[in-house]
């Protein structure tokens, strides 16, 4: 747990896109047990993590090209944890996120706030309708958070990933332009 601002926590929590030198920060965080327990992390150097952030533009993002986007959420001037978004098909709209809190920051209301300003982002800024999510049937927090921000289940995809050599259950969970903001009261 950290010491966080009186502020409310919302106003304190932040998106930037990465630049390369977060590959130092994206390798201490990737090697945490409670960031690794439900999620498979390739194994990947700090060079071939700073390789893969400095060939990400978001400029790329809001002209409809590109398939890799990260941010990094920060609480305060503290950096906490990211999230990824790759798009899968741009001519249908189609992408995925990823999403992970350093440990001190977990299980704080931290992930729904900065998953809602992705959002956000995401549907005003873009052609993207359709973000899907995928999660272990175990991580009852990640699903936890998809459901708080208008993702709903969509199916149980069996055996789906190896983890640690045991295959495990997931679900699939989306949220379309349409849910989000009819949830959030957006005008788009
Ligand atoms: C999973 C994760 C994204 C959740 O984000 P968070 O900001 O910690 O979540 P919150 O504090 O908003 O908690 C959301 C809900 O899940 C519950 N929750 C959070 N962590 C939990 C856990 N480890 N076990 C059980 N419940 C949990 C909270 O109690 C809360 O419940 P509520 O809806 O009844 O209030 C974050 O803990 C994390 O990054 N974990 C490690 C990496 C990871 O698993 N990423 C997702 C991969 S799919």
């Amino acid at each position: 747990m950290v010491h966080l601002e009186a502020r409310p926590l919302s106003h304190q929590i932040a998106l930037r896109p990465v630049c390369a030198a977060d590959s130092v920060l994206l390798d201490r965080w990737r090697l945490e047990p409670s960031v690794r327990r439900h999620q498979p992390l390739s194994e990947a150097s700090v060079a071939q993590l700073q390789a893969d952030l400095a060939r990400q533009d978001m400029a790329d993002l809001y002209l409809g090209r590109g398939d890799k986007f990260q941010w990094i959420i920060s609480v305060g001037s503290q950096p906490a944890g990211w999230v990824t978004l790759v798009v899968t098909n741009w001519a249908h709209g189609l992408a995925e996120i990823g999403y992970a809190l350093s440990t001190p920051f977990q299980r704080q209301g931290i992930m729904p706030v900065a998953l809602r300003d992705l959002l956000t982002l995401v549907f005003q800024r873009t052609q993207l309708r359709r973000i899907e999510a995928r999660c272990s049937v175990k991580n009852v927090g990640s699903y936890r958070v998809l459901e708080k921000v208008g993702f709903r289940r969509e199916g149980h995809l069996r055996a789906y990933f190896l983890l640690e050599g045991r295959a495990v259950d997931n679900y699939l969970y989306a949220v379309l332009r349409s849910d989000f903001t009819g949830i959030q009261g957006l005008r788009i």
